[in-house]
C-alpha cells in the first residue's frame, strides 16, 4: 500500500465540505481535523509496551508508545495547515521544516529552505502536504530527509492525484502514503480536477 485512500466515513464526509467553497476559517478547520485523523491512521502500527503509572487504587499497569521518535514534516506554506492538527495527536513529536515553491511555468519543485531537528535516522517522519500533484515537491522532501539518514517517511496528504501517485511510488516506493482523497487527474496547469483549488492561498486567505 505505498499510497492509500483512507476508506474513513469522517475523512470522506470532511474532504466532501472541504471541496465546497467557503470561508478560510472553515477551509482551516477542517484541514485540521482531516490531519488530526491522517495521523491517526497513519501511526496504526506504532508498537507498544507495558509500563506502570500509579493510580487511584495503587500501581496500575497500562501501554505507551515504545520508544518511537517522531518529526513532523510540514512542507511551506500549505503544509503548516495540517501541522497544529498533527501536534494535536503527536504533542511531542519535533517539527522539521522544509520549504519547496512549485515553478508555475515548469511545476519543477524549487527548494528555499530546509531546517531539519537531529537524529533524522532514530525517527520517524511524517510529511504534511495537502496536495499531492505532479508530487515533484514530495518526492523532493523525501530525498532531502533521506540525504539526512530518515529512513521510515511517511506522507500525509488531504488529495492526491494519480499522476503524484505514480510519480511518488517510482521515486520512492518505500515511503507510504495516506490521503484523504484520490482525484481524477491533473488539469493543464497542474492542479488537481477537481481538488480544491490553490490549498495554500486556501490556507492562508490569498486567492
Ligand atoms: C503546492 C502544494 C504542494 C505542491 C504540490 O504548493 O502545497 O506543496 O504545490 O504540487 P506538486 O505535487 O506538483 O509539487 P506551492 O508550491 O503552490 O506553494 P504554497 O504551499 O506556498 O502555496
Ligand atoms: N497545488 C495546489 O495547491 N493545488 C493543486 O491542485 C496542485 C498544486
Amino acid at each position: 500500500m505505498p499510497v492509500l485512500a483512507v476508506p474513513h466515513p469522517l475523512i470522506r464526509h470532511k474532504v466532501g465540505l472541504l471541496r465546497e467553497e467557503g470561508s478560510t476559517k472553515k477551509f482551516r478547520e477542517l484541514t485540521g481535523e482531516i490531519a488530526r485523523l491522517l495521523v491517526y491512521e497513519a501511526t496504526a502500527d506504532f508498537p507498544l509496551e507495558p509500563a506502570t503509572v500509579t493510580g487511584w487504587c495503587g500501581e496500575i499497569p497500562v501501554e505507551r508508545i515504545a520508544g518511537r521518535k517522531v518529526t513532523l514534516v510540514p512542507i511551506l506554506r500549505a503544509g503548516l495547515g495540517m501541522l497544529d492538527g498533527a501536534l494535536d495527536m503527536i504533542p511531542n513529536a519535533k517539527v522539521s521544516v522544509v520549504g519547496v515553491a512549485r515553478n508555475h511555468e515548469t511545476l519543477q519543485p524549487e527548494p528555499y529552505v530546509d531546517r531539519f531537528v537531529g537524529h533524522l535516522d532514530e525517527r520517524t517522519a511524517l510529511i504534511l502536504d495537502p496536495m499531492l500533484a505532479t508530487g515533484g515537491s514530495m518526492i523532493a522532501t523525501v530525498d532531502m530527509l533521506k540525504a539526512r539518514g530518515c529512513r521510515d517517511i511517511r506522507a500525509l496528504v488531504l488529495v492526491a492525484a494519480p499522476e503524484g501517485i505514480a510519480a511518488l511510488e517510482k521515486a520512492h516506493p518505500d515511503v507510504r502514503c495516506w490521503t484523504a482523497a484520490i482525484d481524477s487527474h491533473l488539469n493543464a496547469d497542474g492542479y488537481i480536477l477537481p481538488g480544491l483549488g490553490d490549498a495554500g492561498d486556501r490556507i492562508f486567505g490569498t486567492r
